[in-house]
């Protein structure tokens, strides 16, 4: 059966497209926004969000409790929707994480969730928040996983992993360290590139070398102004997971660094629609005048 009210904490860009979604199909979506920003409170106006007086009303209320916030927030927001929980005497809510964080991040939240009896979905979105019932799949793992499937029924795309807490955040894990990777890279590169007066060239033969590479990595670069430091933190979670188990990444601790730069450059402001602006060269341009990857003696 569909959710009917379902919270969303916090109404980002990816929060902005699931209430859209979640409206167009009838259920009412929640969120509380207190300690948030500006353009946060403001965005959850523009997705048609109902802002609830206190978190105990929003558990109390929501048949699903989403968290999509940055990955340094996630265990933060946790433990607030279990001090909700408790306060409010509600026991079986449905939480989904959803954001890239680790799966030692996941068990943690698991273990802050248990004293208020919540049920809890480890889960990670592949795919940009604009494709929401477009093609961006949610992945859940966990006992309770299957629940979500319920989504479906809102348009959302649902796989689910298998019944383990860690496995999604995983999952996650690994991917973003490609698309993150690739936006590093390419930043790299043709930040270079533009410094030796060859942009156009070079990207007429990356594009002939390999078809549609740099299309599919474009989007996302642009996005960087305002999503750098948030992917940071993504690599940093990716970094702490291969440390747990004993590897070493050399790649995601480099992306990082890329990342950390440009979130240094403080050039993006965030939209209040969830809309994306820019493109890949008037990105470039700017992280060039801005003086990024500029080396400092
Ligand atoms: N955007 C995408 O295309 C995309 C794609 C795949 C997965 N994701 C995942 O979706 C999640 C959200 O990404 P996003 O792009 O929506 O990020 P975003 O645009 O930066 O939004 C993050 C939201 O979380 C809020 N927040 C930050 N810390 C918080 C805390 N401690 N408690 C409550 N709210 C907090 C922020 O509020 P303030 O404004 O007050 O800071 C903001 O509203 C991430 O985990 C990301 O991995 C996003």
């Amino acid at each position: 059966m569909a959710f009917q009210r379902v919270g969303i904490l916090s109404i980002g860009e990816m929060g902005y497209h699931w209430a859209r979604l979640l409206a167009s199909h009838g259920v009412e979506v929640l969120t509380y926004t207190k300690g948030r920003s500006e353009v946060t409170c403001k965005r959850a106006e523009n997705a048609g969000a109902r802002s609830v007086p206190s978190m105990a009303r929003l558990v109390s209320q929501s048949d699903l409790v989403v968290s999509v916030v940055v990955p340094s927030g996630a265990k933060r927001v946790a433990a607030k929707v279990a001090k909700a929980l408790v306060k409010a005497g509600r026991k079986d809510l449905l939480f989904l994480d959803a954001n890239a964080t680790s799966p030692m991040t996941a068990r943690e939240i698991e273990r802050l969730l248990s004293p208020a009896s919540a049920h809890f979905v480890d889960g990670c979105i592949i795919g940009s928040a604009a494709k929401v019932g477009k093609g961006t799949v949610v992945y859940a793992s966990g006992p309770q996983a299957a629940r979500i499937r319920a989504l479906e029924e809102s348009g959302f795309s649902i796989r689910v992993l298998g019944p383990e807490i860690g496995q999604a955040s995983a999952f996650k894990i690994v991917y973003a360290g490609l698309t993150k990777g690739l936006q590093g890279l390419f930043v790299e590169l043709l930040i270079g590139a533009r410094k030796f007066g060859l942009l156009d060239e070079i990207l007429k033969q990356y594009e002939e070398s390999f078809p549609g590479l740099v299309g599919k990595v474009a989007s996302s670069i642009a996005a960087l102004p305002v999503h750098a430091g948030r992917r940071a933190e993504e690599m940093d979670e990716l970094n702490r997971t291969f440390h747990h188990h004993g590897l070493e990444a050399i790649m995601a601790p480099a992306t990082q660094k890329v990342l950390k730069s440009i979130a240094s450059l403080d050039a993006g402001t965030a939209s209040e629609t969830g809309e994306r602006t820019g493109n890949l060269l008037e990105t470039l341009e700017l992280f060039f005048h801005r003086g990024l990857l500029q080396k400092k003696d």
